[in-house]
């Protein structure tokens, strides 16, 4: 199977990504890495790991779809079975999604329901909560509201500030991004509505 990433920053989950495919944990081709941000270090650890990197300029394109039409022209000329969101911070249009529909992972950094949108772990930390985490789900049209397919705690103690936080959160990241995307390429996800059961793990 192949596979693009999709990253608008620095591209942390991308590396994980890249190193669980070099090692055999993700058994499927990692083919291509378009970002939406020119200057995404995304991008550079593409370009370190010889994956071709593009950077796809919205500025080029009137509105949401058109921009989407172009992204999923390379992923044909790819010829890509599934996109992995990673830090992608820009929302799919329903034409994209209806193009790869059940076939787009993201990853969050919290335990969704709680803390969807773009800052989740300072709103967990602001929040003083005891425990937060991290979720893979499937993309569909409303944002951070696709089918859970796992999840991860994260627990709090009083010395915690957001930068030790956001720190293990990214550890646990990496760790479970490329257990669901194996997961994925093997085929071991039931999905049934909201619920994603793990078969013959
Ligand atoms: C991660 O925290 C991810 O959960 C969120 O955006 C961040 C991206 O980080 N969607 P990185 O670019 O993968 O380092």
């Amino acid at each position: 199977m192949n596979f693009v990433v999709l990253a608008s920053g620095r591209g942390g989950n991308l590396k994980a990504i890249i190193d669980a495919v070099k090692k055999g944990d993700i058994q499927a081709d990692l083919k291509l890495v378009i970002s939406n941000k020119e200057d995404a270090y995304a991008l550079e650890h593409a370009r370190q790991a010889g994956i071709p990197a593009v950077f796809i300029n919205p500025k080029d394109f009137s509105d949401r779809e058109s921009f989407d039409r172009a992204v999923i022209e390379r992923l044909q000329e790819f010829k890509i079975d599934f996109v992995i969101l990673a830090g992608y911070m820009r929302l799919l249009s329903s034409y994209f999604i209806q193009q790869y529909r059940d076939k787009i992972l993201n990853i969050h950094p919290s335990l969704l329901p709680a803390f969807k949108g773009g800052h989740a772990i300072k709103e967990a930390f602001d929040h003083a909560v005891k425990v937060t985490g991290v979720t893979v789900h499937f993309v569909i049209d409303e944002m951070d509201a696709g089918a859970i397919i796992l999840q991860e705690i994260v627990r709090l103690d009083h010395s915690d500030t957001l930068e030790s936080l956001e720190e293990k959160i990214h550890q646990v990241e990496h760790c479970i991004y490329p257990k669901a995307i194996e997961l994925f390429t093997r085929g071991c996800l039931k999905i049934e509505g909201r619920k994603v059961t793990i078969t013959k793990q």
